[in-house]
C-alpha cells in the first residue's frame, strides 16, 4: 500500500492564503473561485475523499500556510479537536501543524470537511479553470500507468508498466476507480476486463513510495492512502457490471486480494499468486480476509494470507480463486474470445443476476474493507512495517 502515499507538490507556489475559519486573508484569484460550499452546506463522505484524490494531483504547490490549514481541517474532519500535546519547542514542522490544528479550536468535524473540500475546489479551480473536484467523464480520461478502452461493449482496464511489473502507484489508484466509474456508467460498456500489459499481472503496490514520506507526516499520510484505498477497494465491491480478470503473469499483493471481488478469473498458466504481508509487517486488504476463507476454507487461505504460501495457477484454481487456467500461448486470444462471446449477452439480465449474487453480501464487504484498511493504518505506521521494509530495501535492487 506504500504507493497510497505518494502526496507530493511540484511546480511553484499558489498565492492563495486563507485563515483557519476559511475567511480570505489574502486571495488574488477571481471570483469564479469562491464555490459555494463556503457556506452551511454540508458535504458527503464520497466529496471529502475525492477531494483528497484531486489534492493530490494538483500540479501546483500551493505553499506552506496553505498546506498547514488543509492539514489542520483534514485532522479535525477525520480525528476531531487536536488531542495530542504541544510538541517541543525544536520540533518546528511539528509544532507548526500541531499549532494548525490546535487553533480549529471546536470546529465540527463537517465544517472541517466542508472548509477542507471549499479549499481544494479552489485550488482546482484556479488550476483548470473548473471548480469541479471530481470528473468521471470519458472525454476526461487521461491515465499514467493505465490504459482504457472501449470496443464490442468490453472496457478493457490494462495495468500499463511493463517495466516495472505493473507496480501500482498512487496516481494508478485514482485512475482505476476513475476508469471503473466510468465503464460503470457508460451505456455502452456490458462487461469490464482488467489485466496486465507485458509478462507480469500486477508487482502489487509501489514500494518505492514509501521512500517519498517524511516520517513526520507518516500517520497523515497512512489515513490518506488508507481512505483511497479503501475508495479504489470500494469501487470494485460496486462495480454495477460483470468484472472479468485476465490474469496474465504472476500476481502480488494487491493483485491478488482484489481478485475475490472479480466475477470470473482467468489465468494463464504462468500465473503465480502471492501475497507476502507479513514479510512486509503489513496485513491483507481487499476483502480477502473475508472472500478468501469463504472460497478457500480458512485453513488453506489461512497459509496463504497469513504465511505468504506462494500458489501456482493450478492451486489458485484447486482453491476457487481462478475459473481457468488458459496456456500462456492462447491466453490473450481465448480471453478475448470468451468476453466478446459474453458481451453479446442482453445487458440487463447480466447487470440484474450480478447484482442479485453480489447485493446480499456488499454490506458486509464495505464493513471488511473499513476494518481492513484501519488495521493499515496502524501496520503502515507500525515499527515492524517500518523494519520490514529496510529490509527488503536492503536486500533488493528497487
Ligand atoms: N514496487 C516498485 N517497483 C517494482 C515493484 C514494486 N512492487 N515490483 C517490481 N518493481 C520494479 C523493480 O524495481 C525493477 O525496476 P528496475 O528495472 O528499475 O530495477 C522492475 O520492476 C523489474 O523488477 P525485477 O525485480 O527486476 O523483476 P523480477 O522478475 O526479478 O522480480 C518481483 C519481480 C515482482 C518478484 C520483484 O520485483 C518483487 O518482489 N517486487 C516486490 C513485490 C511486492 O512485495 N509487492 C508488494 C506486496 S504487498
Amino acid at each position: 500500500m506504500s504507493a497510497l502515499f505518494g502526496f507530493r507538490w511540484c511546480g511553484s507556489r499558489s498565492q492563495i492564503l486563507f485563515n483557519i475559519y476559511g475567511k480570505r486573508l489574502q486571495a488574488p484569484v477571481s471570483k469564479r473561485l469562491i464555490h459555494k460550499t463556503a457556506g452551511v452546506l454540508s458535504v458527503s463522505d464520497s466529496e471529502f475523499t475525492a477531494a483528497q484524490d484531486r489534492l493530490n494531483s494538483l500540479k501546483e504547490d500551493p505553499g506552506n500556510e496553505v498546506k498547514l490549514q488543509i492539514y489542520a481541517l483534514f485532522k479535525q474532519a477525520t480525528t476531531g479537536k487536536c488531542n495530542i500535546s504541544k510538541p517541543g519547542a525544536f520540533n518546528i514542522v511539528a509544532k507548526a501543524k500541531w499549532t494548525a490544528w490546535d487553533s480549529l479550536g471546536d470546529m465540527s468535524q463537517d465544517q472541517a470537511k466542508e472548509k477542507y473540500v471549499g479549499i481544494v475546489k479552489d485550488l482546482a479551480g484556479q488550476e483548470g479553470g473548473e471548480a469541479e473536484v471530481a470528473s468521471t467523464s470519458e472525454g476526461a480520461l487521461s491515465f499514467t500507468g493505465l490504459k482504457y478502452t472501449v470496443e464490442n461493449g468490453v472496457a478493457t482496464i490494462t495495468l500499463n508498466r511493463p517495466n516495472k511489473k505493473n507496480a501500482v502507484t498512487t496516481e494508478m489508484y485514482s485512475e482505476w476507480v476513475t476508469a471503473l466509474d466510468t465503464a460503470g456508467a457508460d451505456d455502452s460498456v456490458v462487461l469490464a476486463l482488467i489485466t496486465g500489459a507485458g509478462d507480469f499481472y500486477c508487482s502489487g503496490n509501489d514500494l518505492n513510495n514509501f521512500m517519498k514520506i517524511d516520517p513526520s507526516d507518516l500517520y497523515e499520510e497512512s489515513v490518506k492512502g488508507s481512505h483511497l484505498l479503501e475508495r479504489y477497494v470500494n469501487s470494485m465491491i460496486d462495480f454495477p457490471k460483470p468484472l472479468i480478470c485476465a490474469v496474465n503473469g504472476p500476481a502480488v499483493g494487491i493483485a491478488v486480494t482484489t481478485l475475490g471481488l472479480m466475477d470470473v478469473v482467468y489465468a494463464s498458466d504462468t500465473a503465480t499468486f502471492h501475497t507476502p504481508f507479513a514479510t512486509l509487517g503489513q496485513s491483507p486488504e481487499g476483502c480477502s480476509s473475508y472472500t478468501f476463507p469463504q472460497m478457500m476454507g480458512s485453513a488453506k487461505a489461512n497459509e496463504f494470507l497469513l504465511f505468504g504460501k506462494k500458489l501456482n495457477a493450478q492451486e489458485a484454481f484447486d482453491r476457487g480463486l481462478v475459473t481457468e487456467v488458459i496456456p500462456a500461448a492462447q491466453f490473450r486470444e481465448t480471453v478475448d474470445s470468451k468476453v466478446k462471446e459474453y458481451a453479446q449477452l442482453p445487458r440487463n439480465a447480466l447487470r440484474l443476476a450480478k447484482n442479485l449474487i453480489r447485493e446480499t453480501e456488499k454490506e458486509r464487504l464495505h464493513k471488511v474493507n473499513r476494518a481492513e484498511c484501519d488495521l493499515l493504518i496502524e501496520r503502515w505506521t507500525s515499527d515492524e512495517c517500518a523494519q520490514a521494509l529496510m529490509s527488503f530495501f536492503s536486500k533488493s535492487k528497487l
